[in-house]
């Protein structure tokens, strides 16, 4: 089935004709039209003017096309998540509320609360209980914009626990009625497990865990949170390079409470991106320029742990390209909504709309290596479209706290439809 969306008030497609990450300048270029048409089946097949739109059509000979009609709309990318930890069961609404009285996120993980406790319930779950707690969730991103995500295993710790958690994204990823596009990340270095020493687990994911998920072929991505108390600049360099040699792509949690050497590890072994980055020190911006890193900032978890922000304003002035995402999880950003991440970037890390946007669609995907299907509507490319009840994109930052998407398209599919 061929779709028109015509009459678009406004058209954001987010092109990239430069190609790369969008960085500095480019990270504010959005490219809109006004009264814009977009062409489409299960990929883009136009997104411009009308005239050549039309045009296209009659070349074409395309027949039989469904119109709707969307003045008064905005239409853009489907939104790429590319920090999520999806899969979790249980609750830490106590821990929540301890943090709120006063106790700080690392006094809470010291008393064995905090990643911990949310490991004792995955180990307690089933697979196929994960895959209903996790699917419903899935649910929530659709209903908020987000048509490609990223999720990560991190709270087995062990060999049994940690495939179970890829495995419920391996499904996931090819069942979801929604059809989204699931990225899994091996994050076995989330934390050290109760009972353990370190560098026995290290050794375990490197030996073990490491070569075992390369086999089962379970992730593209392979993940380290580098941080005091959990896993130093060493460790850190060996599990991202035993994970890329067994064919998996580096990206790393640095800099979310202190600065350890995350920066160095990540440029030294190439790494897709470095999320987090609520302290980032101007001598670890140095380093990141003229890399391809992504900088993936996460303000959900600065403002759900109430603390600082990354400096989102020094990144894209010294050149470096910043994703946002949610780091959806259940201690420090308990959230699926990419829309409520947007509106933090704006107030708290003064990144502009078009900036937000591109960070939100094109440089998300490029943090997932999706830049090829997803990020942008532009000819060719995967049909993952959102459009909006207000007729320009700033209103997506400016009316915050509802949702006013009505339609997601992924892949062709009317996922969303509340028109
Ligand atoms: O990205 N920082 C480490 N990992 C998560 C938090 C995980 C948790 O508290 O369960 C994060 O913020
Ligand atoms: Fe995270």
């Amino acid at each position: 089935m061929t779709h028109l969306f015509k009459n678009i008030s406004n058209l954001v497609t987010c092109a990239n004709p430069e190609g790369g990450p969008k960085r500095g300048k480019t990270q504010g270029d959005i490219y809109t039209v006004e009264n814009g048409f977009l062409l489409f089946d299960k990929n883009i097949l136009y997104a411009g003017k009308e005239s050549d739109c039309r045009k296209f059509i009659k070349e074409r000979g395309i027949k039989g096309i469904r119109e709707t009609d969307c003045a008064g709309k905005t239409a853009m990318p489907g939104f790429v998540d590319s920090h999520t930890h999806l899969v979790f069961a249980g609750s830490r609404s106590d821990e929540y509320e301890m943090r709120i009285s006063g106790c700080s996120y690392e006094e809470i993980a010291a008393a064995g609360g905090g990643i911990k406790s949310t490991v004792n319930s995955v180990r307690k779950h089933s697979k196929n209980s994960l895959y209903k707690i996790s699917e419903k969730r899935l649910a929530n991103f659709i209903k908020h914009g987000t048509t490609t995500l990223e999720a990560k295993s991190g709270y087995g710790l062990d060999v049994r626990n940690e495939i179970k958690m890829l495995e419920v994204i391996r499904e996931l990823n090819a069942k979801n009625k929604f059809g989204a596009d699931i990225l899994p990340t091996f994050l076995g270095a989330h934390a050290v497990p109760k009972g353990m020493k370190k560098s026995d687990y290290v050794d375990l994911i490197c030996y073990e865990m490491i070569p075992m998920i390369a086999r089962k072929n379970l992730a593209v991505f392979i993940d380290v949170f580098c941080e005091k108390g959990y896993f130093d600049a060493a460790e850190t360099r060996r599990i991202l390079g035993t994970g890329k040699k067994f064919g998996m792509i580096p990206k790393l949690h640095s800099e979310q409470f202190n600065t350890i050497g995350g920066i160095d590890a990540a440029v030294e072994l190439n790494a897709i991106s470095v999320d987090h980055l609520e302290v980032l020190k101007k001598k670890e911006i140095g380093k990141l320029r003229k890399t391809n890193i992504i900088a993936a900032l996460l303000p959900g978890a600065s403002y759900f742990l109430d603390m600082v922000y990354p400096p989102a304003r020094e990144i894209i002035a010294n050149g470096i390209p910043a994703a946002l995402a949610t780091d959806f999880n259940p201690g420090s950003s308990m959230t699926e909504n990419l829309q409520t991440i947007m509106s933090l970037a704006s107030v708290k890390m003064k990144m502009s709309a078009e900036e937000i946007i591109n960070a939100a669609t094109i440089n998300g995907a490029y943090a997932l290596y999706r830049q090829n299907l997803c990020g942008s509507l532009e000819k060719g490319k995967q049909s993952d479209i959102l459009l909006f009840d207000f007729p320009s994109y700033k209103d997506l930052i400016y009316h915050f706290g509802v949702n006013l998407l009505q339609v997601a398209v992924k892949k062709g599919k009317f996922i969303v439809n509340e028109l």
